[in-house]
């Protein structure tokens, strides 16, 4: 089932997300098959649980947009562990619509997840893996790629947002 994805100004973006404690239930592998369908609905690369407005520590990352079966990535509880090089590119954000932003992340992120049956792997990605990592991340613990700009160009990203509301064209 896809699901609306929550846009910014939603408190359920800005705060910690619950860790997950059961593991391998059919409402978990629900969960999990309706964030992919959600997140191939709306051509993202990452989509965290608290997008769908469910605040439990779970992202899913697919940087080949349902191309490559084999880039399915279920992310449940991750940590980073290592954060290296440096990139700056451009970062959108399917909870910010219509905005990008060039954005500096590590270049190779390291992380560890359990995945959908409880057990813990580490991985690491670079480049568009890497940023994914580190964006979705984010998501679990509050943050939005817009706290990695300048407060001038986030204030004006959160100004024209405002008059969309407003306009009742935020949805
Ligand atoms: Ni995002």
């Amino acid at each position: 089932m896809v699901h609306p994805i929550v846009k910014l100004f939603d408190p359920v973006l800005e705060r910690e997300a619950e860790t997950v404690m059961e593991f391998d239930t059919l409402e978990l592998h629900k969960l999990l098959a309706d964030m992919f369908e959600s997140m191939y609905a709306a051509k993202g690369v990452g989509l965290a649980a608290p997008q769908i407005g469910i605040a439990r520590k779970i992202a899913v990352i697919d940087t080949s947009v349902g191309e490559n079966p084999a880039d399915k990535l279920v992310l449940i509880n991750p940590k980073i562990l290592r954060l290296e090089g440096k990139q700056t590119g451009e970062e959108g954000c399917l909870s910010i619509p219509g905005f990008r932003e060039q954005v500096t992340r590590a270049k190779r992120a390291t992380m560890k997840a359990q995945n959908a049956k409880g057990e813990w792997f580490e991985m690491t990605g670079e480049d568009l893996l890497a940023r994914a990592f580190q964006h979705e991340i984010d998501h679990l613990n509050g943050k939005l790629y817009i706290k990695h700009i300048s407060a001038l160009k986030r204030d004006l990203i959160k100004r024209k947002v405002k008059k969309l509301v407003k306009a009742g064209e935020w949805k």
